[in-house]
């Protein structure tokens, strides 16, 4: 495998349980104010994302290349409010699209055709937790602020169950 493809994957082990860390982070500060909806919905995002992590260390694994884990970053955040995490977390998401996306584009560099097909499955997941985080941020808009729609806002997230991933490597 291109040392620098390699790299890039390497680095995104990290970067996803960061994301994962930084998950539980939003999910601990909504158990703290009592929305256990929210707080469920972050703990499933953070499991998620430890999934991620763990389907690239099986694919460099699997490619017979060195795995170095580092130092896992303390979460970055002030949680002044309800809509703060919600906001972070979509700007998070559109970081980790482009960190796929710098991937995505060394290995189409030297013709990693293995590693973009691999890729391809987080293209399209970061499509989709995008939305996720974006939609998160208007129902908050809509609802956020009256007791009774908060109420029900957050009886709908604590319905989310935990779904392993598709992407079996
Ligand atoms: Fe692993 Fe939320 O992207």
């Amino acid at each position: 495998m291109n040392q620098k493809v390699r790299d890039l994957l390497n680095d995104q082990i990290n970067k996803e349980f960061y994301s994962a860390y930084l998950y539980l982070e939003f999910s601990n500060y909504y158990a703290e104010v009592g929305l256990d909806g929210f707080e469920n919905w972050y703990r499933i995002q953070a499991q998620e994302e430890r999934d991620h992590a763990m389907l690239f260390y099986q694919y460099l694994l699997n490619n017979d290349q060195k795995v170095t884990f580092e130092a896992i970053a303390k979460p970055d955040c002030d949680l002044v409010d309800n809509m703060a995490p919600l906001q972070k977390a979509f700007e998070h998401e559109k970081y980790v699209t482009s960190l796929i996306n710098d991937i995505y584009a060394a290995a189409f560099e030297v013709r990693d055709f293995r590693t973009m097909e691999m890729l391809n499955w987080f293209v399209n997941e970061q499509g989709e937790e995008e939305k996720n985080a974006s939609d998160m941020i208007t129902k908050m808009e809509l609802f956020g602020t009256d007791p009774k729609s908060l109420y029900m806002l957050n009886n709908e997230l604590k319905s989310r169950v935990y779904s392993a991933p598709s992407l079996v490597l």
